[in-house]
C-alpha cells in the first residue's frame, strides 16, 4: 500500500510491555479475525439467512466500493455512481446552497469528506473557486433552535435558490425528521412548485421518509443499501451524494476504498495496515491498560474525519461494558489544551498520529517582517525566517513524538503522502475494517447500536406522554 502506511515505530517498541515479538504472537488471532470478517462479507453477499449468533450482521459496507465500481464499469450511465453524479450535477446547477439534513452515520461521513477534500473555506469562497458547486450546510444533526434558525435566516437573506438533501436510513430519527419539516416549509416558500426537484432524500427502501418523499413527488430517491449500518455508510449514497455535490471525485474515493480492501485481504499480518493497527491498539489495551485511543490528526483537515471515527469506534465496540474510548485531537492546536495530560497524565492512552506528508498550497515561509521601509525582529523570528509552515509542522510532529518516546508513552503513525479522495477513501475503509476486525477479535458484535435506543424511547415517551 504505497500511499497509506501504518508505522508503529514510535515509543511503542521501547515501551516496557509491548514489543514486535508480542505483536507476532497475536498474528494468528489477527489472521482468524480477518478470516471471520471476510467470511461475514461473503455470508452477507450470498444473501442467506444470518445465523442467530451473528445478528445483526451489517457487513454490506465491506465490498460496497468494489460492487459500485464494478456496476459503474458494467452499466455506465445506468449505474448508481453515474446516477448520483447526475443528480448532484443537476442540484448543483439549480441551487446556490444545499442543506444536508442527517445525524450520526447519516451526517458525519459527509462532513468528514467536505473538510478533508474541499477548500478550507468552502462555503465562503466565490462559487468559481468551488468549481461552481453549491455551498453545503449541515443541519438536522441536533435540536438546536438557534443553529437551525440561524441557517434559515441566512438562506432567507440571500435571494438565491437552495435545496435540501435529507439522509436518514430509518427515516424516523426525530432530530432529522423535525428538521426536514422545518426546512421543507421554508423550501416551499423559496422554491414554490419546484420543491420536489430541490429535495433529494437518501433513505431505506421503506419507512416514513420514503413515504413522505413519494407523497411529495421527489423525482430521485436514493437508497441506503440493506445491510449497511449508519456509521458504515459513508461510501454509499449517504456520503457519495453530498461528496458529488461538493464536486468530489466519488469514483476515486471508491477506488481508494477498494485498494484498501485488496490490501486487507492479501497483505500478510506484518505488512497489513489494518491488522497492524488493530494489533497494536488491542495489545496496548490488554497489556498496558491503554483504554483511550487518541487519534492525533496533524492539521485542520482531518478533524471531522476523526469525529467520524470517534462515532465508528464508540458505537461499534462500546458494548457489554467494554470498548476503548476514542478521542480525536487536532495538533498543533490541542498540544496547547490536551498536550499536558497526554504527556504527563495517566498512562492509559495510545496515540496514533495521522500525518499527511504534503499540502495542496504553496508552503508559506515565516519570512521577514519589513513594513514601510523598516525591519522588525522584536519577535526574534529572523533566524527562522527561511522556515515554512510545513517545516514547522514536521518539527512539531517529530518533537512531540520524541517527547512521548522519552517518557515511554506509546505512539504510532498513519502516514498519507497526500490528502485527496483516494487516500481518504483508503483511510475510511481502513478504519471501518479495523473496527469490525477488532470486534471479532474481542468477541463484540461491531454491528448494531442497541444502547442508542434508550434515550430515543424516553424522549419520545416524554414528548408524546
Ligand atoms: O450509526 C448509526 O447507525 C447511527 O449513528 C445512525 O446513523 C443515526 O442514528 C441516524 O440514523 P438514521 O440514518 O436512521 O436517521
Amino acid at each position: 500500500m504505497a500511499l497509506l502506511k501504518y508505522d508503529p515505530s514510535g515509543a511503542l517498541f521501547d515501551h516496557g510491555g509491548t514489543s514486535p515479538i508480542e505483536l507476532d504472537a497475536i498474528a494468528p488471532r489477527l489472521e482468524s479475525a480477518r478470516a471471520e470478517v471476510l467470511a461475514d462479507a461473503d455470508l452477507w453477499a450470498r444473501g442467506v439467512e444470518t445465523p442467530p449468533e451473528k445478528q445483526p450482521l451489517d457487513a454490506g459496507f465491506h465490498r460496497l466500493p468494489d460492487r459500485l465500481l464494478a456496476e459503474l464499469a458494467e452499466k455506465g450511465a445506468e449505474s448508481e455512481v453515474a446516477r448520483l453524479r447526475a443528480t448532484a450535477d443537476r442540484l448543483a446547477g439549480d441551487c446556490k446552497s444545499v442543506v444536508v439534513l442527517g445525524i450520526g452515520g447519516s451526517y458525519m461521513g459527509a462532513r468528514a469528506l467536505l473538510e478533508a477534500c474541499c477548500h478550507p473555506y468552502y462555503n465562503e469562497v466565490p462559487a468559481g473557486v468551488r468549481g461552481g458547486r453549491p455551498r453545503v450546510y449541515f443541519e438536522g444533526n441536533n435540536v438546536d433552535n438557534d443553529a437551525a434558525s440561524g441557517l434559515l435566516q441566512l438562506l432567507g437573506t440571500r435571494d438565491e435558490p437552495w435545496g435540501v438533501v435529507v439522509i436518514s436510513k430509518s427515516g424516523g430519527t426525530l432530530e432529522t425528521a423535525a428538521a426536514t419539516r422545518i426546512f421543507l416549509r421554508a423550501l416551499s416558500e423559496s422554491a414554490g412548485d419546484k420543491l420536489p426537484q430541490r429535495f433529494v432524500p437518501v433513505t431505506g427502501a421503506s419507512g416514513k421518509l420514503f413515504d413522505l418523499s413519494q407523497a411529495l413527488g421527489a423525482p430521485e430517491v436514493y437508497e441506503v443499501p440493506d445491510g449497511v449500518g449508519g456509521r458504515f455508510s459513508v461510501l454509499s449514497a449517504v456520503g457519495l451524494l453530498p461528496a458529488a455535490l461538493m464536486g468530489l471525485d466519488i469514483e476515486k474515493l471508491l477506488a481508494g476504498a477498494k485498494a484498501m480492501n485488496d490490501h486487507f485481504e492479501s497483505a500478510p499480518v506484518a505488512e497489513n495496515v489494518v491488522l497492524q493497527y488493530v494489533g497494536v491498539c488491542h495489545l496496548l489495551e490488554e497489556t498496558e491498560e491503554c483504554s483511550t485511543r487518541v487519534l492525533s490528526t496533524w492539521g485542520k483537515r482531518l478533524e471531522a474525519t476523526g469525529l467520524w471515527y470517534d462515532q465508528l469506534l464508540a458505537e461499534s465496540l462500546g458494548k457489554q461494558e467494554q470498548g476503548a474510548l476514542p478521542l480525536t485531537i487536532v495538533n498543533t492546536r490541542d498540544l496547547h489544551s490536551r498536550g499536558q495530560q497526554h504527556q504527563e497524565g495517566p498512562r492509559d492512552k495510545v496515540i496514533t498520529n495521522v500525518i499527511v506528508q504534503s499540502q495542496d498550497s504553496e508552503p508559506l515561509a515565516i519570512g521577514e517582517l519589513s513594513l514601510g521601509g523598516s525591519d522588525y525582529n522584536q519577535d526574534k523570528l529572523n533566524e527562522l525566517s527561511g522556515k515554512t509552515l510545513p517545516e514547522v509542522l514536521k518539527a512539531a510532529i517529530a518533537g512531540t513524538n520524541q517527547a512521548y518516546a522519552e517518557d515511554n508513552r506509546p505512539t504510532a503513525d498513519i502516514v498519507m503522502d497526500r490528502l485527496d479522495e483516494h487516500t481518504i477513501g483508503q483511510f475510511l475503509q481502513m478504519m471501518m475494517l479495523a473496527t469490525v476486525v477488532e470486534g471479532r477479535l474481542i468477541g463484540i458484535n461491531p454491528y448494531g447500536q442497541p444502547g442508542v435506543e434508550a434515550y430515543k424511547k424516553n424522549m419520545n415517551a416524554i414528548l408524546r406522554g
